[in-house]
């Protein structure tokens, strides 16, 4: 038998090296790299054949023309709102990655979900952290369909297998992938190894026999997915969940999805029955002022295919020592560039102030119409001049002082005149040719042209 070969092995991205070094090469991370033992797949455990022909290593090479499409089946969640962020429903044969924090909802999602498949579907719950007991007394909780809802309690990856082959889930969870391990490899489990590993074997069993698999997994407190950008790779969907444990209102945002659009979000609220699907979300997340307070600027984000109405609150403060600049929801950098372009384009310098930016409802935006909101927010902090609050603000700020247009922008500002929104402040390219009834539409060019309408 051959002499097992010695690698090592980056925890944080997983890439291997042949020799120790103190510093990654693949992702610059220092003091990662830990010896692992290389092993190769054992023959003829790549999918090949079953339900899923078309996968890698099923056939040889062959024209796209003549590659027979078979329409994806998709299975309804029994939650309208998983099924919006999954694409339109569950696709068979598909991993999904759910990550988030612990106490978030992730096993009580899932559990939901899989118990309102299970009156229809062949279904199977792995706990590898919960006991059967535990699973069992939140589902009596929620008052659950239970009669089919298969569970096991197993860790080793080998033994789930093993189950599932005589089981034939359509769909199956796993909770978590943390708590996995495979016998091929002797670190604990939660490793990166064991984590990549594990992972790999149940993504090749779902490609082979077209079960749907659910991995649950945990994030560490840098947001990323421990074993992180590893496991994203291997699956079909990543789904998120954003917001904090103390908020009712819980979102799931697509970052990945090969069957369907990411950014996606779906929006859910938590409360003493478990997760209930939220239809119409697109003004929960803004804080109702009695008077308008200064610092807090409404946007209209459009994440996915719909339109949220959101608050960004800003607070300036004179600064002791280095000025802070710290965002919640909103890419730091991109405050520290907006600030810059206030300076340069507009003369209003805050590098003597600390500026705190804040979404409310624990929503992480991600796109640049958050710009504006964000500059007017916080210059309105800094001026203690509250904004009307029958105001919305959209739209990007280029480094030449210029307000560019964003998607959809007709479609964002009918959601706020839906919402009582009487005046708006956008890029001129998004004000619509017809004009909404009950809104007053100013489009502008220039960062200072916003400046002037608020003065
Ligand atoms: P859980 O699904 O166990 O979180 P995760 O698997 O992501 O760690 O959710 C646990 C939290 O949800 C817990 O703090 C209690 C709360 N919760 C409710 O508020 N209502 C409910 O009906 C359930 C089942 C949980
Ligand atoms: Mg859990």
């Amino acid at each position: 038998m051959a002499k097992p070969r010695v690698l090592y092995q980056c925890t944080a991205c997983a890439a291997t090296a042949t020799k120790w070094n103190g510093q990654c090469a693949d992702c610059g991370e220092w003091n990662t790299l830990e010896e692992t033992v290389a092993v190769a797949p054992p023959s003829g455990a790549a999918a090949g054949g079953g339900r899923f022909a078309g996968y890698a290593g099923a056939s040889g090479i062959i024209n796209a023309a003549d590659v027979e499409l078979v329409a994806e089946a998709r299975i309804g969640t029994g939650l309208s709102e998983l099924d919006r962020v999954l694409g339109g429903g569950l696709v068979t044969g598909s991993v999904t990655l759910l990550g988030g924090d612990p106490g978030i909802g992730k096993s009580t999602l899932l559990t939901q979900s899989l118990a309102n498949l299970s009156e229809r579907h062949r279904v199977l719950y792995v706990t590898g952290e919960e006991s059967l007991q535990q699973v069992t007394l939140r589902a009596r909780r929620l008052d659950l369909p239970q009669a089919n809802l298969r569970l096991l309690a197993e860790t080793r990856v080998e033994a789930i297998l093993a189950h599932a082959e005589r089981e034939k889930p359509e769909i199956m969870v796993v909770d978590s992938i943390q708590t996995m391990y495979t016998e091929m490899l002797s670190s604990a489990p939660g490793a990166v190894a064991q984590v990549r590993e594990s992972a790999a074997r149940l993504v090749r069993f779902a490609k082979a026999s077209g079960t749907s698999i659910f991995l649950v997994g945990h994030v560490t407190k840098e947001g990323a997915l421990a074993g992180p950008r590893v496991l994203e790779h291997m699956v079909d969907t990543v789904l998120y969940f954003e917001g904090d444990p103390g908020n009712r209102y819980r979102v799931i945002r697509a970052v990945k999805n090969r069957f369907g659009a990411v950014n996606e979000l779906g929006v859910f609220a938590m409360d003493e029955s478990g997760l209930k699907n939220v239809k119409n979300p697109s003004a929960i997340f803004l804080s109702r002022h009695a008077e308008p307070v200064s610092g807090s600027v409404i946007m209209v984000t459009r994440e996915g295919t719909r339109p949220l109405l959101v608050e960004a609150q800003a607070l300036v403060d004179a600064s002791h020592g280095n000025p802070r600049r710290v965002t919640l929801g909103l890419e730091q950098n991109r405050l520290a560039m907006l600030l810059a372009v206030l300076h340069r384009h507009a003369g209003i310098a805050m590098f003597d102030q600390d500026v705190y930016v804040n979404v409310v409802g624990g929503v992480r935006i991600s796109e640049t119409a958050a710009d504006l909101p964000v500059l007017l927010a916080s210059l309105s902090s800094f001026r203690t001049r509250p904004l009307p609050s029958d105001l919305v603000v959209f739209g990007e700020v280029g480094l030449a002082g210029e307000v560019r247009p964003v998607a959809n922008g007709e479609e964002r500002l009918q959601e706020a005149a839906k919402h009582g929104f009487e005046r708006a402040i956008v890029p001129r390219a998004n004000v619509p040719k017809k004009a909404i009834p009950g809104l007053r539409v100013d489009g502008i060019v220039r960062l200072h042209e916003a400046i002037e309408l608020i003065d």
